[in-house]
Formats: structure tokens, sequence, C-alpha cells
């Protein structure tokens, strides 16, 4: 089945959202499809808020947004970019509410503010109240007001529509191929711009904040297309996951007053970033709660510490924080008002992804070719504005801002051109790889796969790392990638058949767990989250530059990019 469109958005997240609204209100004709239904997208999952220099609580500056943004980045992200980012913010956030977020309030009525990790004031002095907030569903109120925007502007939404391939005509984007999870048939989406916009892919990780959609789908599009991808080494642990689940306790929980205690009861943060304490970018707080672990100060010297909730008062936490309340009354059985959290790190987000100038297209190398009719957004992406390591509540922020840039460039793209021819071959993409893995006698299984990927990427490529387990890391990797060829589904039909899913999903998790660990190993230097115990120190002479990785017929391969460092010269961070 084909369908024509003006502009093709593969994810319904935010950032889908975002750019699908913009596009159509520029009168463009918009399909926004989704491989889960649209409002299960990830982004359902952001907790604590959206950061903007809005100074409705305490004076704020976008120039002191811009400069923990940087610092927090340790110096990685572009400042061209993260200028944009930090501007914009106040704006963004007012057109959401607008739009009709339901923002918590003040008393004098205004969007109210809270604290976040690494958001200052004075570039570094003391925490600031900059995340922007609806009690910690922040990111449900988003998604919920924008999905009914797109309703009513008449984007088209393709839910349960697994994309597979994009497709180009003489080196212009023009479309993707994909297959409808319901009835296993192939659907082609002609285009005359396609927007990338599929999320992260936390699920490469044994224990994960993402929901089980985010398996870097739009990472392996690229690659496939040999499109490189940028900074994959640096992925995000948030320091506070369900300890076993890693189901997000927000960092607004610290925000309000909640405590890290190690076994010993004690607040240890304080020796780890003596002004910021438990508001210290998530980097720093996730070494050192391992840090805390492996000192034997875990709580009795098991791998997780303690969340201490108590000082919020059960009021507060019923107005403020009634989500991650009922997560740890429903998965740990316990009330947070009276008893403490297990928590541990967890992987939260991917700093890299698919290359993009400021304006969401894709850029093809370090030169800043871009390809005709590309664009991605959101967490897929990477502009960047996140650098090594990014601060809590930009996420929300960076959807919004760059999905309206990417959106309005989009369209504006795609206005009065004609669709390009589409390749002969469009749809016979989808069956051949459908029919392949259901015909496939092999009897290797994805779940036991995945599980191996999983367990693997947590030992020897997570917080800490070293060349040595990278090296181990990467040769398992591909020993995975061949047992893959011989996969073989029990399930043979082509209707919701999950496991056929999963094993699609699988091939797209291991090649970009590829490009993490491949990346990794090249960056001989310690810079955010980014921790190599063999090179423990940031070296700005060799390594403050971008890494683009690409898949090529003989196997990935690096080249690297400079950093936009417009305003802010590179510190020694300290918090
Ligand atoms: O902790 C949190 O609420 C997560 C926010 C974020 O990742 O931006």
């Amino acid at each position: 089945m084909i369908h024509e469109y003006d502009v093709v958005i593969i994810g319904g997240g935010i950032a889908g959202l975002y750019t699908a609204l913009t596009a159509a209100q520029r009168s463009c004709r918009v399909a926004l499809v989704s491989k889960v239904h649209v409002t299960r997208s990830h982004s359902v999952a952001a907790q604590g808020g959206i950061a903007a220099s809005l100074g409705n609580e305490e004076e704020d500056h976008w120039e002191w947004h811009m400069y923990d943004t940087v610092k927090g980045s340790d110096y990685l992200a572009d400042q061209d970019a993260t200028e944009i980012l930090a501007k914009e913010a106040p704006e963004a956030v007012i057109t959401l509410e607008h739009l009709g977020v339901s923002f918590s309030r003040n008393k004098q009525g205004k969007i109210e503010q809270r604290r976040f990790g690494g958001h200052t004031r004075n570039y570094g002095e003391s925490p600031v109240k900059r995340a922007c907030y609806v009690s910690d569903r922040t990111g449900r109120a988003i998604m919920d007001t924008l999905y009914d925007r797109c309703q009513a502007i008449g984007v088209d939404m393709f839910n349960e529509v697994f994309a597979l391939q994009l497709l180009f005509s003489n080196n212009l984007c023009c479309g993707v191929a994909a297959y409808d999870i319901a009835s296993g048939i192939p659907q082609v989406f002609h285009a005359k711009a396609v927007v990338l916009a599929t999320g992260g892919c936390g699920k490469i990780f044994k224990t994960s904040s993402n929901g089980f959609s985010s398996t870097g789908d739009g990472l392996a599009l690229a690659l496939d297309s040999m499109i490189p991808l940028e900074d994959m080494e640096f992925v995000q642990f948030h320091p506070t996951g369900i300890n076993g689940l890693g189901i997000l306790i927000s960092e607004a929980a610290r925000a309000e007053g909640g405590i890290l205690r190690n076994g010993l009861g004690e607040q240890f943060m304080g020796r780890y970033a003596p002004t910021l304490k438990d508001l210290a970018p998530r980097d720093i707080i996730s070494r050192a709660i391992l840090t805390e672990i492996k000192d034997g100060k875990g709580i009795d010297g098991k791998d997780f510490v303690h969340l201490d909730l108590q000082g919020i008062g059960k009021e507060n936490l019923a107005q403020k924080l009634p989500e991650i309340s009922s997560f740890i009354k429903t998965y740990l059985g316990i009330d947070p008002a009276e008893q403490l959290v297990p928590v541990a790190p967890t992987c939260h987000y991917i700093m890299g992804g698919i290359p993009t100038d400021n304006e969401g297209r894709v850029l093809a190398d370090e030169r800043g070719t871009t390809y005709p009719g590309l664009y991605a957004v959101g967490e897929c992406a990477c502009v960047s504005v996140h650098g090594a390591n990014r601060l809590g509540c930009n996420s929300l922020i960076d959807l919004v801002v760059f999905g309206q840039r990417t959106g309005q460039n989009a369209a504006a793209y795609a206005t009065g051109k004609n669709l390009a021819p589409l390749p002969q071959q469009a749809e016979s993409v989808v069956v051949d790889k459908i029919t392949s893995l259901l015909d496939s006698k092999g009897n290797e299984h994805a779940a036991t796969l995945r599980a191996e990927m999983q367990r693997l990427m947590t030992e020897k490529c997570s917080v800490f790392r070293n060349g040595e387990e990278l090296k181990k890391a990467l040769d398992e990797l591909k020993q995975l990638q061949k047992r893959y060829m011989c996969i073989g589904l029990s399930s043979k039909g082509r209707v919701f058949n999950c496991e056929l899913e999963e094993a699609l999903e699988l091939a797209n998790m291991l090649k970009t767990a590829e490009a993490i660990v491949y990346s990794a190993l090249q960056r001989t230097e310690s810079r955010g989250a980014h921790f190599r115990s063999d090179y423990p120190e940031r070296n700005d002479e060799a390594w403050l530059k971008h890494t683009l990785i690409a898949l090529t017929s003989k196997g990935m391969r690096a080249t690297y990019k400079p950093v936009s460092t417009t305003k802010f010269t590179p510190q020694k961070r300290r918090y």
C-alpha cells in the first residue's frame, strides 16, 4: 500500500508530535508513523520538568541556562545550538501553555518552577528553580496536549506501523518503507520530506528507565543508509532507578528535598559535589553511587543505595510527586513518606544520535553536507545540545525547541515541491525482510540473544568502562550478530506477530550497541557520561571533538568533527 504526503514523521513522541503540528500549521499534509500507539510513546515517561529560564520563582537568565548546559555537557555541546535552546526555551514553554498544557501553578498563578540537577544561578553559584512542571507527569501532559492538537489539525496517525527502510531517489530522501504490525502488510510512505523522531535505545541495557519501544530503530535506519551517528559513546545513566527494575524515580524527588544515603546512612553526595550535592549532574551522581557501592557502602553491602524522601512530607509527596509515590507503592510495596527507597543507576538517555544542523537537517559528514529531504529530531538526533552529558529537563525543551525548527524547515522544504520518484523496490524491501525471518529454519531465539546483549552492555559498557572490556564487548557483539543470522521464529503468522517484531528490534539494537561500543573504544579519555578507568582524565587537546561513526562495507569507521565553542571556553567541572 502506498501513501503520499508532504511530510512523513517516524515516531510519535513529543519531538514527532511537535514537528507534525508545526508542519501541519504550515498547510502541509502530514503523516505520523509510530511503532506503538502514539499515546504510548516513551515521552509519556518524562517526569520532573522542562527547563526554561522564565524566572517565575527567582532571578534567572538564558545565559545562565546556556552556561549550565555547556558545563553539564563537559564542554562537548555545540554552543551555537545550546544558545538557541536556552534563548528560545522561555517562549517555547509559554507556547506549550497556550496550546493547553496544564502546568502546575505557584501562588501568583504563574507556571511553577523547581530546582533540577546542574541548573544554577549566576554561573554555578547555587541551584536555581528553572524546571517548569506538571507535578511529576510533565511528559504525559505535554504528549496529551500535542496529540489532541495534531488530531484537531488533521495529522494522519499510523499507529503500530514499524519503519524498516529509508527510501532515496538520486540522493533525495523520498519516503520510508514500513510494515503494519496489525496485518503484516507492507506500507510505503512516499514523501517530500521525512523526519526521524524515533527516540532512544535504552533497551540495549539490562536495566533501563526506557519503555519497551526504545530500541534504537531510527539510529539503525540511519546506519543502514550509510548515514553516520554522532557521539554514540555518551550514554546517560540516571542515578535513581528503582533498584532491580530501573523504573525512573524523578530527579524532582531530590529537587523537592530527597537525599541519597549510603549503607552507613550518610548523605554522601557532599563528598563528590560540595556545592550542588544531590542536585549535581547525573554523570557525577551515578559514578558517586557506584563508587560508594564498590567501597562496600551500598545498603547491607549490596549494589544499591537509599533515596530518603521522608523529609518531603506526605502532603508534598502527594501533591508534587504523585506518580513516583505510586510507582514506589506499586513496585516496592512501601510508603516513601515513611520508608527509604532502594535505588541504583538506570540507563536513561543517549546523548549521541543522527547528526543534524540547527534546523533538523541530517548531516552526512564532518563537512556539514546535508541529505536533502531528511530530518531528525529529539533523542534519536544529535544537534548537539547535550554533548557528553545531558542535564535533567533539557530533553523536553530540546524536543519542543528543535521540534518547532524541524517542523518549520521540513514544511518549507516540502512546500511547492513535487514528490521525487520512488525507487522500484520500495515495497519488496519490506517483504524480503519479513519473509526471510518468517521462513528461516534457524534455531536461535531473539529473546536469548537480547538478554545476552543486555548483559554484556551492562557489564562492559555502562557507567565505568575500560579498553580491555570494550574490546571484549565488541567481539561478543559480533558473535551475537552472527548468531542473529540463524534466528528462527516459532510464530509464523503475520498478524500482531510479536516474535517477528522483537527480532526486527533486536537487529536494530545490535547495530546501535556496536556503534556505542566502537565509539567508546576509540575515545581514550573520560568526559561526561563516558568514563574510562584506563583514561580517567578529560583530554581537551586530543578529544574536544565529536565522533562520527559510520557503517561501511569494512565495518564501523570513525571520523571526527570540531565542537562549536562560541562563548564558554572549557574549564574543569566543579560542582
Ligand atoms: O528525573 C527526571 O524527571 C528526568 C528528567 C529528564 O530526563 O529530563
